[in-house]
């Protein structure tokens, strides 16, 4: 991570850009100078985004296209930000996601199938390779978007918290592996926000704006944390979720 000086400033790649959130991040490095390159299957939306922070922040901001489903292109994806990259990639901020109603994902496997291959297979996918190439430059960082429902599978969406548990612990194994390059790592857990993927889900509370949301992944990235909670609170929120015993936790309807 460079610091805050336009003059030093990198080119970051922001992944599933079309997310609100993903857009509010990306505005944020763009304010601190950094080039930006857009990642996103919208590439519509994606172009009108790239115009809007140009025109906001006065650095180069580049899009390429972006489908988590198509596995076989996603070793590429370095490849092409690096062609539309001014200077070299600094960071990666891996924000594609899919959710769908659980009892969706438990009908038949294509649900469950597109949720692990979003938020699981397709983060691998295009994390190596950024990892590699961080590690043989000896510097830059990776933060990618997991949740609080990886921290404990519960019935009301287990499949999706399972995919997200499994990056988790993915990330976990790449900053101990990176750490010795100086390639830090950061895992972000947000609580609820309020995007298209939470839109009309009952239950929600403590509902975070997306433009706070960027702001405290901005600020978690910066800070080099290791894993960071969004909003902070939620660290303790499911300290106390893990710690309930399993024998009572199977017996709520969570
Ligand atoms: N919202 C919450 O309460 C919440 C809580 C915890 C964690 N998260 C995580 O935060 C991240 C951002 O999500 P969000 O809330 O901003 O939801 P979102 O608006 O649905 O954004 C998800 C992003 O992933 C992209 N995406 C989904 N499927 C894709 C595919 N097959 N190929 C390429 N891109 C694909 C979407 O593209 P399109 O715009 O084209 O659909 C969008 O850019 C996700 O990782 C999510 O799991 C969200």
């Amino acid at each position: 991570m460079t610091n805050d000086a336009p003059a030093n400033a990198g080119n970051v790649v922001v992944v599933g850009a079309t997310s609100s959130v993903a857009r509010a991040t990306a505005g944020e490095f763009a304010r601190a100078g950094h080039g930006v390159i857009l990642a996103a299957r919208d590439m519509d939306a994606n172009e009108r985004m790239a115009s809007d922070l140009r025109v906001r922040y006065e650095t180069p901001v580049e899009t390429v296209a972006f489908e988590a489903d198509d596995l076989t292109e996603h070793a590429q994806l370095l490849e092409r930000c690096q062609e539309r990259a001014d200077g070299p990639i600094d960071g990666i901020v891996f924000c594609a996601g899919f959710m769908d109603e659980q009892a969706a994902a438990q009908d038949g496997f294509a649900v469950a199938h597109r949720t692990i291959d979003v938020n699981y297979t397709a983060a691998v996918a295009v994390i190596e390779p950024f990892a590699a190439h961080f590690e043989e430059r000896r510097s830059g960082f990776i933060a990618v978007l997991g949740s609080v429902a990886g921290d404990r599978g519960r019935q009301s969406n287990y499949i999706y918290g399972s995919a997200k548990a499994g990056l988790h612990a993915y990330l976990e194994g790449l900053r101990n592996r990176l750490f010795p390059a100086d390639v830090f790592v950061t895992t972000v857990k947000p609580g609820f926000m309020d995007t298209k993927m939470s839109f009309g889900l009952p239950g929600l509370f403590l509902v975070m704006s997306p433009e706070a949301a960027g702001k405290a992944i901005y600020k978690a990235i910066h800070n080099r944390k290791n894993v960071a909670y969004v909003p902070w609170f939620w660290r303790y929120i499911m300290l106390i979720i893990r710690h309930v015993p399993e024998f009572v936790f199977k017996r709520m309807k969570m």
